[in-house]
């Protein structure tokens, strides 16, 4: 079977009307913004976000940035204090990226911020990614237009290059300004935190807010966050995870994968068909619908075939599952 085609849009009015419609509709796009391109999906969908992981074909699930046309729009997802207000005045729109309390409000998918508490939100400057954003009028998540463990396109070329017939459309916006990504500043704790140098400088930033601490772990890495500095601050659910699973006793809660085991009631399926993209969608969701039963001691986990996502979910789980 041929794979479907990739549309390489350009940057008019109907091309952006296109993104956008095949955006709303689920489908991943990627787009040119004034730092690298982003390969783009609806973050309120979570099938699409696993889409993206899928597309990337990431060994883990790496929390991912969401665009964002207005600060207004942005700061309608996360708790933003004055900190957030001033940089967002300064920077935004801009290469900076915000890690902020994500709020239970918020409509964007649990697998958009790896099941984090908090979120990264952005409003890029380029005027065909604001244009897309408006449009859309979504959050849209958007990780760098490459396959895991390449480095970032700044072209449309080179995101065909790496990505034709995995992804429905290009959004041809011209060559990346900056041409490397924003700067991620987390400003979810007391202490304003840089997780990764970029287009922004330590300088400009601690210029209107005092001293920045630099993150010891690379958060900038593909498989980032990964030291245990940062996994702490990784959802955990309070029940004992425990993996492979062959039966089940009636005081664990099963994270089913396919037909579920006998033994209990509390049942989350996370596809019914062993599907690992759709069972990537509903994973964090089914682990805090589990953790929060509170009659149960365990979540008891099915196999999932280690390929395609099912290597990120497994990585997830492991880390679920680890002592602590
Ligand atoms: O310039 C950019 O930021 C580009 C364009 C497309 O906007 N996007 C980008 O996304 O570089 P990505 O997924 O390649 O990098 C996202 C970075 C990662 O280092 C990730 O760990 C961090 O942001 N990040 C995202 N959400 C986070 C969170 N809730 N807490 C800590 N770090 C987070
Ligand atoms: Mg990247």
């Amino acid at each position: 079977m041929q794979p479907p085609m990739t549309e390489l849009l350009a940057a008019d009015q109907d091309g952006i009307a296109r993104a956008a419609e095949l955006l709303r509709a689920g489908a991943l796009v990627s787009f040119g913004t004034e730092t690298v391109y982003g390969l783009g999906g609806d973050a309120t969908n979570a099938q699409t976000v696993a889409g993206i992981f899928a597309a990337k074909n990431r060994p883990g699930f790496n929390p991912l940035i969401c665009h964002y046309a207005s600060a207004e729009a942005a700061f309608a997802d996360v708790l933003a204090d004055c900190r957030a207000h001033t940089v967002a005045e300064q920077f935004w729109p801009g290469p900076l990226t915000l890690v902020l309390p994500r709020l239970p409000s918020s409509q964007v998918a649990l697998l958009t911020g790896a099941g984090l508490d908090s979120l990264a939100v952005r409003v890029p400057s380029h005027p065909v990614a604001h244009a897309l954003l408006r449009r859309v009028g979504r959050p849209v998540a958007a990780p760098s237009a490459n396959r895991s463990g390449r480095v970032s396109p700044t072209t449309a070329a080179h995101v065909i290059a790496e990505l034709e017939g995995r992804i429905a459309a290009v959004l041809d916006s011209g060559p990346c300004r900056v041409g490397i990504e924003s700067t991620v500043l987390d400003l979810s704790g007391a202490a304003p935190t840089l997780l990764r140098p970029g287009g922004v400088t330590l300088e400009d930033l601690e210029a209107v807010l005092g001293p920045v601490r630099i993150a010891t772990a690379d958060a900038s890495a593909d498989h980032a966050p990964r030291s245990p500095g940062m996994l702490t601050s990784h959802y955990a659910p309070t029940h004992a995870v425990r993996l492979d699973a062959d039966r089940v006793s009636a005081t664990e809660g099963l994270l089913a994968f396919g037909p579920p085991l006998p033994g209990t009631t509390s049942v989350f399926q996370l596809s019914a068909a062993g599907d690992t993209t759709e069972a990537a969608a509903r994973l964090f969701e089914g682990l805090r619908h589990l953790d929060g039963i509170p009659d149960l001691t365990t979540i008891a986990v099915m196999p999932i075939p280690d390929a395609g996502l099912g290597r990120a979910i497994n990585d997830r789980l492991r880390r679920a599952a680890a002592p602590r």
